[in-house]
């Protein structure tokens, strides 16, 4: 049987950018390409128009016999006369990540030197190098809490959320974040508001209990110590970009964490650079089911032209490999071919410096022959 990825390309870049990650990943696998299956399916505007619903039927069950998803990005001027909850974003992403517990949302921020042009950071804070994970909870907190809606008139209507979470949200999102924090730098900054929200008292609390239970544990292995640290979430907003270095797993809330990952982006030069993997609580074969996707959205004012980046679906594929099969060296393969097109010049218009144009005339290239860069450059 081969592994079956449902291909939900969405709206906007979202198809331009996946027909060229689907040709770098099908150039990494190689003779392992036979071991996969990709089927695609409309989502998000596509979906509305095709079916008359963001995340159609035919597509969600697609989507449950596979054993990963990889997704473009979804919505455009043209779905926003809809109601909030039937737009291509909150009726189809949404409900997505609810659907499969995609409850672990993972945003690998690095800074490639090559591309320090492109970050409006000064060089003495980005010279010792920014390599951040985002870690954010995904089905939680203010975008699920009950009750949530509108009601009242005149002066006293209103609309209101509801933040909230449960130990186990907290527990299994700290878990990975200490987890993940032992494979890299050791150390876990978790971000709240805990001067002001009491869900956010109680996140703080639960993470600290998580974190001296694995690190007696860490103890008795002989393994080493992960460091954990508690920042508010104005004052992190602020030291990710005064001190970048000084951050390894950055573990936050769905709110928080859709915030800070925009700006952590920015370290990386654009956003067109930045992937994500959503993992489930459920294990498929090998390894997370997931849904794999670039952060950044689906662009309506560049769409159609080929100009968009398409290295953060390429790593988005990347990341697929590596967490829903377990297939890390591919996964490598990838990210050093993308780090070498870079390295060699590639640019498209996002990372171009600007400055060069009239000097040394660096010259843009197309999405499609970004993917043709990044192919040669496979070992
Ligand atoms: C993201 C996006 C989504 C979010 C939107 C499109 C619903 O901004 O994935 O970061 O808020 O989670
Ligand atoms: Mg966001």
């Amino acid at each position: 049987m081969p592994h079956r990825i449902a291909v939900l390309s969405g709206d906007g870049i979202g198809p331009e950018v996946m027909s060229v990650c689907l040709d770098v990943l099908e150039a990494a696998l190689g003779d392992k390409s036979a071991l996969f299956s990709f089927e695609e399916a409309a989502v998000g505007g596509v979906g509305i128009d095709k079916c008359g619903k963001a995340l159609p039927a035919e597509t969600l069950s697609l989507c449950e016999s596979s054993d990963a998803i990889l997704f473009g990005s979804v919505g455009g001027p043209k779905w926003e006369h809809l109601p909030p909850d039937k737009q291509p974003e909150r009726g189809a992403l949404l409900p997505l990540r609810k659907h499969f517990d995609l409850f672990a949302n993972m945003r690998p921020v690095k800074a490639y030197p090559e591309l320090s042009h492109s970050c409006p950071l000064r060089e003495e804070i980005m010279q010792d190098g920014v390599d951040i994970m985002v870690l954010r909870e995904l089905t939680g907190g203010i975008y699920f809490g009950n009750p949530s809606g509108r009601d009242g008139e005149g002066q006293n209507e209103r609309g209101f959320d509801t933040m909230e979470y449960h130990r186990y949200e907290i527990e299994r999102i700290a878990q990975l974040a200490l987890e993940t924090a032992s494979k890299r730098k050791q150390h876990v900054t978790s971000v709240d508001k805990a001067n002001v929200l009491s869900s956010m008292v109680f996140w703080r609390e639960v993470v600290i209990d998580k974190a001296r239970v694995y690190n007696e544990e860490q103890k008795i292995a002989k393994k080493m110590k992960v460091e954990l640290n508690h920042l508010y979430v104005d004052n992190a907003a602020m030291q990710i970009i005064l001190a970048p270095h000084n951050f390894d797993v950055l573990l936050c809330g769905n709110l928080f964490g859709d915030i800070i990952s925009d700006e952590a982006s920015i370290l990386g030069g654009s956003l067109g650079m930045l992937p994500s993997a959503s993992l489930s609580s459920h294990k498929s074969g090998e390894g997370y089911f997931g849904l794999y996707e670039p952060a950044g959205g689906s662009a309506p004012e560049i769409a159609g032209k080929s100009v968009a980046n398409p290295i953060a679906q390429i790593l988005s594929g990347a990341l697929l490999l590596a967490h829903s099969f377990n297939m890390t060296e591919t996964a490598s393969r990838i990210e050093n071919a993308i780090h070498e097109a870079i390295r060699s010049g590639a640019r498209t218009n996002d990372i171009a410096n600007k400055k060069l144009f009239t000097k040394d005339k660096e010259e843009t290239i197309s999405t499609i022959e970004m993917g043709q860069e990044i192919k040669l450059k496979l070992t």
